[in-house]
């Protein structure tokens, strides 16, 4: 009798400074996507009240090094870091981070000191950034081996699974070189598959899958390939032939003529041989569907394309 007695006393001596006197929770670890604003919680429970701020002191650590402490009032060296003073008083210990980088991943460890009591606690603080898909080449040959590439970027973190595919089938053969690191810290890397195109080919869909840590879904970008006839007549001798320039005269209703030159030219549109001068040109209408280009942001779709045509039209009228 008397001696579990002396063991209960000797359990709850252990027991209650740790669990009743001033308790800190934070989660095992906390996620953000990289640029937004987040926080990583911490909260604590003091259970001698009435609660006197001046005892309190709140210490925030990035892997053991100091990166902000609050007393009265909150001191950091990092402008992006705060915490909210008002909150202390209801037991939070958040730390705000603004404007979240990549550097801002790691071992984070909330702090709370409420004299003469201190207990630490680890977050780990995880951040991603999706990646995004440009198409770099889609530009193929008939019956000749023809690579299509791809440039994933702006990623975090590093792992990433790619899939090339025709017709929703996965294709035997895709390759990726190892990820480069950008400035700041995301990662980009090209991936590549090769082909040997055949006539059924043209018309059907190709896409690229790319599955990542900070997707909930995988991300896929389709497109068509774009034939390349190594036999056809270039632009220089299309513009002058004979038949094309008599086609004209003969055809010299307005409408009909019109409905001529236009489908014309968007079946030669195909076969066109870009000279160096025509790449840029060349690189920014010839994927069908609408994507984001990786630098400027900006916005290319059809209406871009058809202008394009448009345009070779009026050249070639004269
Ligand atoms: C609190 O943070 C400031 C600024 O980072 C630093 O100068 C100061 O020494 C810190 N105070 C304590 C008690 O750690
Ligand atoms: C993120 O935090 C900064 C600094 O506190 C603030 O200026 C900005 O408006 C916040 N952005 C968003 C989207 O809340
Ligand atoms: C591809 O589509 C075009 C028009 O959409 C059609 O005229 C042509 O016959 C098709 N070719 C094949 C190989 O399916
Ligand atoms: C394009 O046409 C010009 C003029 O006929 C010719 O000299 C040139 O070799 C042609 N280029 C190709 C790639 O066929
Ligand atoms: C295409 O882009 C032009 C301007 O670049 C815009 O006015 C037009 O609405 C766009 N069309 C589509 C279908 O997105």
């Amino acid at each position: 009798m008397e001696q579990r007695g002396a063991l209960l006393i000797l359990l709850f001596s252990f027991l209650s400074p740790s669990e009743s006197l001033l308790r800190v929770t934070v989660p095992r670890s906390h996620r953000a996507p990289l640029g937004t604003n987040t926080s990583i919680p911490c909260q604590f429970l003091i259970d001698y009240p009435p609660f006197n701020p001046h005892y309190l002191l709140i210490y925030w650590y990035l892997n053991d090094r100091e990166i902000l402490n609050y007393t009265t009032k909150v001191r950091t060296s990092n402008r992006r870091l705060s915490i909210n003073s008002g909150s202390t008083k209801f037991g939070k210990a958040s730390l705000d981070i603004a404007d979240v980088h990549i550097s801002d991943e790691g071992q984070y460890t909330c702090s709370v000191l409420y004299t003469p009591e201190r207990r630490d606690r680890n977050v780990y603080f995880h951040v991603h950034a999706p990646p995004r898909i440009t198409i770099t080449n889609n530009v193929v040959t008939g019956n000749k081996k023809s690579a299509l590439t791809a440039s994933i970027h702006d990623f975090y973190p590093k792992d990433l699974d790619v899939k090339w595919l025709r017709e929703g089938e996965i294709l035997v053969g895709g390759t990726k070189l190892s990820p480069q690191r950008n400035a700041d810290g995301t990662y980009r890397v090209t991936s590549t598959v090769t082909i040997v195109p055949t006539e059924e080919n043209r018309n059907q869909s190709f896409s690229i899958w790319v599955q990542h840590g900070s997707l909930s879904v995988p991300l896929q970008e389709d497109f068509q390939l774009l034939y390349e006839d190594l036999n056809a007549p270039n632009r220089t001798t299309g513009r002058t032939s004979l038949p094309f320039t008599c086609a004209l005269l003969i055809f010299a209703a307005r409408d009909l003529r019109k409905k001529s030159i236009f489908s014309d030219d968007v079946s030669r549109s195909r076969s066109f041989i870009p000279t160096k001068n025509d790449q840029d040109s060349r690189s920014k209408w010839k994927n069908k569907k609408t994507f984001r280009t990786s630098e400027s942001g900006e916005e290319d779709n059809t209406s871009r394309t058809s202008k394009y045509l448009l345009r070779n039209k009026e050249k070639r009228r004269f």
